[in-house]
């Protein structure tokens, strides 16, 4: 059995998720849900980033004092925790940097990482952006402002502990050109290339405790907290057992896929492959940079206060709407706009229009002209119009699932989206184009009798390709054609037949699965 090992980012936890955060989930979920229906064996991670000065300050912020950390983070896990389960996400753990496995293992890794040369004790002498988390020197950061965030640097000058990336400059760029799906996309890749092209620093690993005490101890130096990039990495090989599940984890590491955001592309395609080096690990197979959703011009992040809650769309608007939106809105890789009249109208075109409409559209004929019951329909056409589009149609099911297959793994997941539109769109010029209530005025029962089988395998196909993206609407939509089998069951690989939909099965009554939504009135 092929196994799919995918990892989300652990989020930081200063505060509650938004639909940035919900995008990277979703869109993991849908490749969890296909690779599992088609029958790998999936592990899906995700998880929070605990530690580090970040989130000690949110915790101060929110009236907590030092030492007590961890009953602040506790409360806004659970919240991240109830997103997920609102959204229908389907994680197979969920790991927190707080966790004690996950902290022996980060502190068995600096032994390794140590033991193999790799860590060495230095004087720092540079900058410190606290939100980002990240270190800069003085030719990085000229005017002391950070390079990502555009916010005032700290000037920081101790006793640190560093680990030689340096050594692994030309090996990492070397690997990186040997596999060229290890970074994608290809421009993403490219960037790091370019990232590589200057000389590498060795990165500051420590923090001295009497500056900042919220992380895991360096098991070398009781004074010493590590850097929290170094320990939130580690969550990928902690979450599946590195230290207390080793069966588990040779099971899956490395990991198929680490899907995250171009913010902390860097983090992951230079400092976790060297560390994984150093520590004598294989790398993971792919690193997948999306872009970031924004407000106007400015990326939806909760220190510009242009959040969105994820929960109130999908409250508003349904779960799977949400999930439908943010995939089917942007090439994936590239940044999107985030609008709610783009979100409604999206939902009134495309599913209520095109989805909701040809299924209520195909069940009310079924009860029209053969009392709810599917038919058994005749392979000899009646005229050459109707074999047309009935052959027609039959060509954009039956390729569908090998189509959906290409583009999902190129991570083109608006493509596949778009590929299951294409034969939506396509039953519905089919009902236009046949015209059934000519074929009744006639009498021609043997011909509405085609139409409708083709209708109805359609709408099946539609709803098991539809089934990682929409799960709800998949199974609302199989429930109403009277098919009853266990969606998550159905290799979609497999489904290659035409006129596979029972005969002879009843129908539900067709109730709209999509009502159409009144936009907001522009002010
Ligand atoms: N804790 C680190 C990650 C450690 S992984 C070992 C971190 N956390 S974060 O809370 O800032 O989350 C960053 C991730 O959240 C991004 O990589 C992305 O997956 C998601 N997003 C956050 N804001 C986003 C947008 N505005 N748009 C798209 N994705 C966004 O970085």
């Amino acid at each position: 059995m092929e196994k799919f090992y995918a990892t989300t980012p652990i989020y930081y936890v200063n505060a509650n998720p938004h639909i940035g955060h919900a995008y990277t989930q979703i869109a993991l979920d849908v490749l969890a849900r296909y690779h599992r229906m088609n029958g790998s064996d999936v592990f899906f991670l995700t998880g929070t980033d605990e530690h580090g000065e970040k989130i000690e300050e949110a915790a101060i912020k929110a009236g907590f004092t030092k030492g007590n950390e961890k009953a602040f983070v506790d409360g806004i896990v659970t919240n991240f925790q109830n997103v997920w389960k609102a959204l229908d996400i389907t994680h197979d753990n969920f790991i927190r940097t707080t966790d004690e496995w996950h902290k022996k293992t980060v502190q068995e890794i600096l032994i390794k990482v140590k033991d193999a040369g790799d860590i060495y004790l230095g004087e720092y002498n540079g900058w410190f952006c606290a939100p980002c988390e990240t270190f800069w020197t003085d030719t990085q950061a000229p005017s002391a402002k950070c390079p990502d965030c555009a916010r005032s640097l700290e000037k920081i000058e101790e006793k640190n502990y560093f680990f030689r990336m340096s050594k692994y400059q030309e090996w990492l760029i070397d690997y990186i050109n040997k596999n060229p799906r290890f970074i994608m996309p290809e421009y993403r890749k490219n960037e790091v290339l370019g990232f590589l092209r200057e000389q590498l620093n060795d990165l500051c690993i420590s923090r001295p405790k009497d500056r900042m005490s919220w992380g895991i101890e360096l098991p070398f130096d009781k004074n010493y907290v590590v850097y929290v990039w170094f320990d939130a990495l580690l969550n990928y090989i902690s979450g599946i057992g590195y230290l207390d599940d080793k069966k588990r984890f040779e099971r899956y590491w490395p990991a198929d896929l680490h899907l995250i955001a171009k913010d902390i592309l860097r983090h992951h395609a230079v400092y976790w492959p060297i560390m994984l080096k150093s520590a004598g690990l294989e790398l993971p197979r792919t690193i997948f940079a999306h872009g970031w959703w924004k407000i106007g011009e400015e990326k939806m992040s909760k220190s510009k206060g242009n959040s969105v809650d994820p929960l109130r769309i999908a409250g508003e608007l349904g779960v799977d709407p949400l999930r439908y939106f943010l995939i089917k809105a942007v090439n994936f890789g590239q940044d999107g706009v985030f609008s709610e009249e783009a979100l409604i109208s999206a939902y009134n075109s495309d599913l209520a229009n095109d989805l909701g409409n040809l299924l209520n559209r195909t069940l009310t004929m079924v009860e029209k002209y053969f009392n709810g019951i599917s038919p058994s329909a005749s392979l000899i056409y009646p005229d050459k119009n109707l074999q047309e589009l009935s052959l027609g149609i039959k060509e954009d099911a039956y390729g569908i699932f090998d189509d959906i297959d290409k583009f999902l793994k190129d991570f083109s997941l608006n493509a596949a989206l778009e590929r299951i539109w294409r034969l939506i769109d396509r039953a519905n010029k089919y009902i236009e184009k046949a015209a059934p209530w000519k074929y009744s005025k006639e009498g021609n029962i043997e011909a509405i009798k085609i139409i409708i089988a083709d209708l109805l395998d359609a709408l099946n196909i539609s709803a098991i390709a539809l089934y990682p993206f929409m799960p709800e609407t998949s199974r609302k939509m199989r429930l109403q054609m009277g098919l009853t089998g266990d969606i998550t069951k159905i290799p979609m690989n497999e489904i290659k037949k035409w006129r596979m939909f029972p005969i002879g099965i009843k129908i539900a009554k067709a109730e709209p699965i999509f009502p159409r939504i009144q936009p907001p009135v522009q002010k």
